[in-house]
This record gives structure tokens, C-alpha cells and sequence, in this order.
């Protein structure tokens, strides 16, 4: 029979927590035709395997296996696109959240009292338990008041990443999705291009019991960039952002060691300028490497061997920089300033892109 409704398991390193996972489910919908799509992103405890063993007997279970990504957001978004029922539920494969309440989030979209329900933590009847850390409390807190001004509706848990609609709904709006990080009910309330109507259905957020949060502050750093991302109208790339901004940082870094070894310590001009120069690429280099490009970041050989192509294209950016702003000088169409300025978002451009092709490749 086909699913009416589709529950989207996000999971990393959850192999424990798979059987429970599908046992619950399948007393808290007894009576509704589901099924459960895991989208594992090839965790090394083998939850895929685990996945695949159940939906080798189980018809009712699927496990998408993503190989060489991460990212629960983007993890939630295909699951949800593979689906063909009606009405999509995306829930944590951790047994934080409260399954039972899926029957109730169902009838409401199927009585269209809402296009998206939310399960949450932060409205009477809800509770966030055991299952956050006092400084988990409070990051979960300042969040929601942070995401409440951008949206355009009011909601009480808009961090929730337990959430469900109807399918025709997320397949308008999924190529409008940022994809990046845990935000991923946000993302979607941002997305519709219209206030949609949101129900919110309380439960109590449990405690982990096997496994481990992979919520850190590379995570917070990306919900700050959905924002931005959103609130500039998805013009600018998120990775831009997130690279400009780490070259304003080494700009910093490079007049700091520059005034140390120059003007209080004992080099001449140049040597100092060049050595300020190498310390400042490695600096930027080791940022990218853990923000910008997160979710490519470099490890072992590979990370030698990019420092090098990074340092290969920062030099010719450098000169593509001089040369600019001196032929804008020479022939007199802008002055001192904004040909040094034009010379230098030349070089961030240039830096970007072709470390975003050969450095960090895709
Ligand atoms: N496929 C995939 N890929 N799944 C992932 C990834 C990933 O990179 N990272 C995390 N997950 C899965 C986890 O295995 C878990 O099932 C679920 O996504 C939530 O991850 P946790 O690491 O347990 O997050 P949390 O409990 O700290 O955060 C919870 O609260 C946040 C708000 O405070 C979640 O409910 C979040 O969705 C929520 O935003
Ligand atoms: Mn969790």
C-alpha cells in the first residue's frame, strides 16, 4: 500500500538507536499507512547497515547511504524528496523526539488546520527536559528569539527539527532551500516565499541515551549564515560571505605580526612584510579550512598539499591585485583609492573562486 505519511530519519553514528527507532514508530502509527526513510550519511558504526537489514525484511523501511557528505539539513531535504506520500514528518534517528505525537501532527495537516507542524519544546505542554545541557538552553533560547525576527510568523520552537508537511508544499519550495547546517525547519519557514500557517504540537524533549550530539559551534556558525544568507535574498553565496570575512580576519592578523616583528621588534620593512604575509595566508588557509569549507575540510597529506596550491593562488591573486589597480591608476580612470579597492575585490574573487575549485574541490 502506498504511505500517507513518509518520516524522514536523519542519522549519524545512531546505529543503537535504529531497531528502537523503527519499534516506536511502529506502535505510534499503528492504524496509518507509513513508512520510514533513515538517511544515514555513511557513518563508520554502520548505521546504514543496520537500516538495511530491517528494510531487507521490512517493506515499510528505506535507508538512503550518502557517501562523501554531511549535513543534517541537506540529509532531511533528500529524504524528504524521495518520498511519494502525501505528507512528509522529518524526526532525529535519536530518539530525542516524541514519536507518539505523529498521529496528532498528521490529523491536523489532514484536516488542513496547518501547513506545517510543528513538534515543540517551548510551548505549554512541552518541556525541554532532560534532553539540553543548561548552555544548550540557552544557545536553543537565543536562537529562537533570533530566528522569531527574521520569520514572518511567530513561532514558539522555530530550532525544532522535528516538523511535518505536506509533501506538494516542500516540493514547491526545495529549490529555494539553503541546505547548510541543522537548521533545516527554518530554512524551509524562510523559503516558502509566503507566510505559511504553522500548528505547534508540545512535547517533551527526552535525554540521549545511546550516542552522542553532533551539534558544535561549526553548527551555531552556519545558523548565523542562513540568516545572513537569507536576509541578503540568497544574492551573495554563504561561502563568500564566510570567505571575505575570514580574509578581513587575516588582514588583522597580518598588521599584528607585521608590528610585531617591525615596529617593536628587530626586522626591516620587507622581510617583516613578507613573513606577516606567510603567517596571514596560513592563518586564513587553517579558517577556510574549518568554516568555509567545512564540510570539504582537509585533512592529513591533502591539507599540505593545499596550504601549498593556497599559498599558489593568494601569490597570484596578489600580483592580479597590483597589476589592477596600477593599469586603473595609469590611465587615470580611478583614483588611488578606488583602484586599490578595485584591485583587492579583484583578488578576493579570484581567491574564491579558484580556491573553490582546485583547493577545496567540490
Ligand atoms: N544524515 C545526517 N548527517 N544526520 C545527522 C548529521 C549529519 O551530518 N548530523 C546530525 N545528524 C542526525 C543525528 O544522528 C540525529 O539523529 C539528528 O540528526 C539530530 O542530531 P543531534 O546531534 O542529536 O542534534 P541535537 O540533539 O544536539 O539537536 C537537536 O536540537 C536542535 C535544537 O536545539 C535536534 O533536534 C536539532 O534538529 C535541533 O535543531
Ligand atoms: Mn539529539
Amino acid at each position: 500500500m502506498t504511505p500517507r505519511l513518509s518520516v524522514v530519519i536523519p542519522c549519524y553514528n545512531e546505529a543503537a538507536n535504529v531497531a528502537p527507532m523503527v519499534e516506536r514508530l511502529d506502535a505510534a502509527l499503528a492504524g496509518i499507512a507509513w513508512e520510514a526513510i533513515f538517511v544515514d550519511d555513511d557513518s563508520p558504526d554502520g548505521t546504514a547497515a543496520r537500516a538495511k537489514a530491517i528494510a531487507a525484511r521490512d517493506p515499510r523501511i528505506r535507508c538512503i547511504r550518502r557517501v562523501g557528505r554531511r549535513g543534517l539539513a541537506s540529509a532531511c531535504i533528500e529524504g524528504i524528496l524521495s518520498s511519494a506520500a502525501p505528507f512528509v514528518a522529518v524526526i532525529d534517528g535519536d530518539l530525542q523526539h516524541d514519536e507518539t505525537i505523529l498521529p496528532q501532527m498528521l490529523a491536523l495537516l489532514e484536516a488542513d488546520r496547518a501547513e506545517v507542524v510543528i513538534g515543540s519544546r517551548n510551548i505549554e505542554g512541552g518541556t525541554k527536559g532532560e534532553g539540553l545541557s543548561p548552555v544548550r538552553r540557552m544557545v536553543s533560547d537565543g536562537g529562537a528569539a533570533l530566528a522569531n525576527a527574521a520569520l514572518p510568523v511567530k513561532v514558539g520552537d522555530p530550532m525544532s527539527g522535528f516538523f511535518a508537511l505536506p509533501r506538494p508544499i516542500f516540493d514547491d519550495l526545495a529549490p529555494r532551500l539553503t541546505g547548510t547546517g541543522f537548521k533545516i525547519l527554518l530554512d524551509v519557514l524562510l523559503s516558502a516565499g509566503r507566510p505559511l500557517r504553522v500548528a505547534e504540537v508540545p512535547y517533551a524533549f527526552r535525554a540521549r541515551e545511546a550516542g552522542e550530539s553532533k551539534l558544535d559551534a561549526g553548527v551555531l556558525l552556519e545558523f548565523g549564515g542562513l540568516l545572513a544568507d537569507k536576509a541578503l535574498g540568497g544574492l551573495v553565496p554563504l561561502r563568500f560571505m564566510a570567505f571575505a570575512l575570514v580574509g578581513a580576519i587575516g588582514v588583522v592578523v597580518h598588521v599584528a605580526t607585521l608590528t610585531l616583528l617591525y615596529g617593536i621588534g628587530p626586522l626591516d620593512f620587507w622581510p617583516a612584510q613578507w613573513a606577516a604575509t606567510l603567517v596571514a595566508m596560513t592563518a586564513n588557509f587553517l579558517l577556510n579550512n574549518r568554516i568555509t569549507y567545512r564540510d570539504r575540510r582537509l585533512r592529513g597529506p591533502g591539507l599540505a598539499r593545499g596550504l601549498l596550491l593556497f599559498y599558489l593562488v593568494c601569490g597570484m591573486g596578489a600580483a592580479a591585485n597590483v597589476g589592477i589597480a596600477g593599469l586603473l591608476l595609469r590611465d587615470g580612470l580611478l583614483n588611488w583609492g578606488l583602484a586599490g579597492a578595485a584591485g583587492a575585490l579583484l583578488t578576493v574573487v579570484w581567491n574564491y573562486a579558484v580556491s573553490s575549485t582546485l583547493v577545496w574541490r567540490p
